[in-house]
This record gives C-alpha cells, structure tokens and sequence, in this order.
C-alpha cells in the first residue's frame, strides 16, 4: 500500500541532522501533534475528486488529505503530482491508498467514486451501477470515521446521499449530499452575467432534485440583499414566466453542455464542494442549498424518506437546521413530484 514518497523509502535513514532538539523536549518528528489535526478523505481519484482535493488543499482546509481510488497506477500518479506542488502550498500531508484504512479518523469524507454520467445519459440512469459500488465503499469508510461528515458528490446525488445514510448508519444530521449547490451557482452565474454584477451578490435558489427536475425559486432572488424579481421585470419586458423556465433549463442544462463539450464537469464541483467543507469545518454557519433529510417538509410526505436539496445552515456538525421557505404552491408541488420521483428509486434498491 504505497501512501507517500519519502525519502526512507529510497533507502536514507530517519534523522535530518539539521535539526537538533531544545534540551527536555521531543525530536523534531512528522507524529509530534498537540493540536487535533483536521483529515478531509476524497473517495474517487477522478476529475471531480481531484478537482475537489486541489481546491481543498489550495485554501488550505484540511491538515491531511487522504484520496482512495480502486485504479492504482492513476491514484499513485495523482499524489505525486499533488505532493509535486509542496513548495508552493501550506504544508498539508497527502496519503493514498487503495485501501478504506487510509482513511481513518476523517473530519470530512466526500464521496465522489462512481461511474460517470456520459454524454445523454441521465443522472438517474447511474444509479444502479453505482449502488453496488456505494455498497463496498460507504460501510468501510464509516468504520474507519464514527464520527466523520459524510459530503455524497456522486450522481445520482440525491439518492445517493439516501444510500450513504443507509449504510453508514449515520444521524441524518452528518449525511449531506452536493445537491443543487452547484445548480445554484450556475443560475447565480446565469443573472450576475446579465446584470453585470458580482455573483456573489447574487442570492437565488434552485432547490429539489440535483438533475432535470431542479425547482429554480425565483421569488428568492435578491441582489445585495434587495428582492430583485419585481424590478427585473418592470425593467426588462423579458422576465416572464417562459423567460425564467427558459433561464431553469439553461441552467439544467450546462452541466449536460460542459459534459458534451470536455467529457465531464470538474472546476465548479471542485470549488462548490470546497465551499461546503469549509462551512463544515470551519463552522461557518453558511446556507447552502444541498441534498438533505427532507421529509416532513412542504407536504413531502411522512413515510417518503427522501434527500433533495432545501436550504440548510453547515456548521461543523453538518446540517444544523433547514430554511422554512416561502414556496409559491407550484413550487412546493414540483419538489413533491420530484420527492415522489425519488421514492419511488429509492424503493427498487431494496435498502
Ligand atoms: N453532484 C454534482 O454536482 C456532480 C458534479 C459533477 C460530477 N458528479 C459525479 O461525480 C462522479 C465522479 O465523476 P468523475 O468525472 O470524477 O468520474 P471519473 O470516472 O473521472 O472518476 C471516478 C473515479 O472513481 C473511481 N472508482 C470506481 N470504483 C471505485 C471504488 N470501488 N473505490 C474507489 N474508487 C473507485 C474510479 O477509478 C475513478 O477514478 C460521477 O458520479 C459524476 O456524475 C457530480
């Protein structure tokens, strides 16, 4: 199980001889911790999860980064390459191994290991070969992390992210799927674009499924804090109801675009699922629209047990409360025919 390059594996010994201890204290040694190191765990060595550990390590989140892959030569290529960029990042240990041990004692788990969506496939479409692949992964990573967040980026997400609770065992509370804070940010990109102004002023929600049927609420939208959909639509003739699904579909459909065009999405995912860790870790505090428990809301039946993304507060215990939003009754009644859509999956799985 090759973990690291270092240099006792190429025959030198332990002692640096550069260093020399203060008198009564221990030798300099890469075990001497006194502070609880944070250990974020990618699962999937591919283009999502590399993009996800590059942007983990590049804001500095995480004291220890472990990646397991089922591909040997490739995950031990994508260490050494990462590792490669050492003298221009913090310091930050980076271990792999194509076994679920390398990740004991995780903060953070992300999932991202998974067939990939091809060019006009479905997300729907991969569940069922990447089910069986949930079912050798999620158990081994939860006994080696009791206690770890467990973040789902594989499609289909949201019922992946039902699997994953399924079979860790886990309080629903630390089982958090991507959701559609991707979507999100691509329909925040979609109107900051048109109004030429920074996305990040930008508050707009797509909510429910990760996938074809994502509910964008445009009631929400709001620049620098301001409901914005009124003004949109006294200024400009073409924010009409075709005009906003037109915008829905755009934003549906980039990800099938950018999949068509490179063969598979990764800079976004990588930062969107970066900025969730961060208000994971950090406890920040953030809303973000992800894939959550969602039963019991806006009239998701009780007996459904279903993940779809509403937004929900991160902080370092994972899902600390969902927003009560304000949804127009088509709204609600599209994320029950989506919450029904994904029952109904999840059912044939037999978990
Ligand atoms: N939720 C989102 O917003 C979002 C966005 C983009 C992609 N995705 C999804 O992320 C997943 C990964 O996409 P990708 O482009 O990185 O695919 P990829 O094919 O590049 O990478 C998948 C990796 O999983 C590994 N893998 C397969 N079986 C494994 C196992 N049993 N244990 C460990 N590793 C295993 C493969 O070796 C491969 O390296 C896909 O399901 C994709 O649809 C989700």
């Amino acid at each position: 199980m090759h973990t690291t390059v270092s240099l006792s594996e190429l025959g030198f010994d332990g002692s640096s001889g550069i260093f020399r201890p203060v008198a009564d204290s221990c030798p300099l040694t890469p075990t001497t911790t006194h502070r609880r190191l944070t250990k974020v765990s990618v699962i999937g060595a591919g283009n999502v999860g590399m993009a996800i550990a590059q942007t983990i390590l590049t804001q500095n989140l995480a004291d220890e980064i472990a990646l397991l892959d089922a591909n040997r030569d490739k995950l031990r290529g994508e260490t050494l390459d990462l590792q490669h960029a050492a003298a221009f990042l913090p310091r930050v240990r980076i271990v792999s191994a194509t076994d679920a041990a390398i990740t004991k004692n995780s903060d953070l788990v992300v999932i991202t290991a998974g067939a990939r969506q091809v060019s006009g496939e479905t997300r729907l479409d991969l569940l069922h070969r990447n089910v069986a692949l949930y079912r050798k992964i999620v158990p081994a990573v939860a006994e080696n992390s009791p206690e770890a967040l467990l973040l789902v980026v594989s499609n289909p997400v949201d019922v992946l992210t039902y699997v994953a609770w399924r079979l860790s065992g886990f309080p629903a509370s630390r089982v958090i799927g991507s959701g559609t804070n991707l979507d999100s940010s691509r329909f925040r990109f979609l109107i900051a674009d048109h109004l030429q102004v920074n996305a990040q002023d930008i508050q707009a929600y797509m909510v429910g499924e990760h996938g074809d049927s994502s509910v964008a609420i445009c009631s929400s939208i709001s620049v620098g804090g301001m409901p914005a959909l009124k003004s949109l639509r006294d200024n400009h003739q073409s924010f009409d109801e075709a005009a906003l699904e037109g915008i829905r579909l755009a934003v549906v459909g980039s990800a099938y675009e950018v999949i068509g065009l490179k063969g598979y999405t990764s800079w976004a995912i990588g930062y969107s699922v970066a900025s969730l860790a961060t208000s994971l870790l950090r406890d920040q505090r953030r809303v973000h629209p992800v894939s959550v428990l969602a039963v019991g809301f806006h009239g998701i039946s009780d007996g459904h047990e279903v993940f779809l993304s509403l937004p929900a507060c991160l902080g370092r215990d994972g899902i600390l409360g969902v927003a009560e939003m304000d949804l127009t009754e088509a709204e609600a009644a599209q994320l029950r025919r989506s919450a029904k859509t994904l029952w109904e999956n999840c059912q044939l799985l037999g978990l």
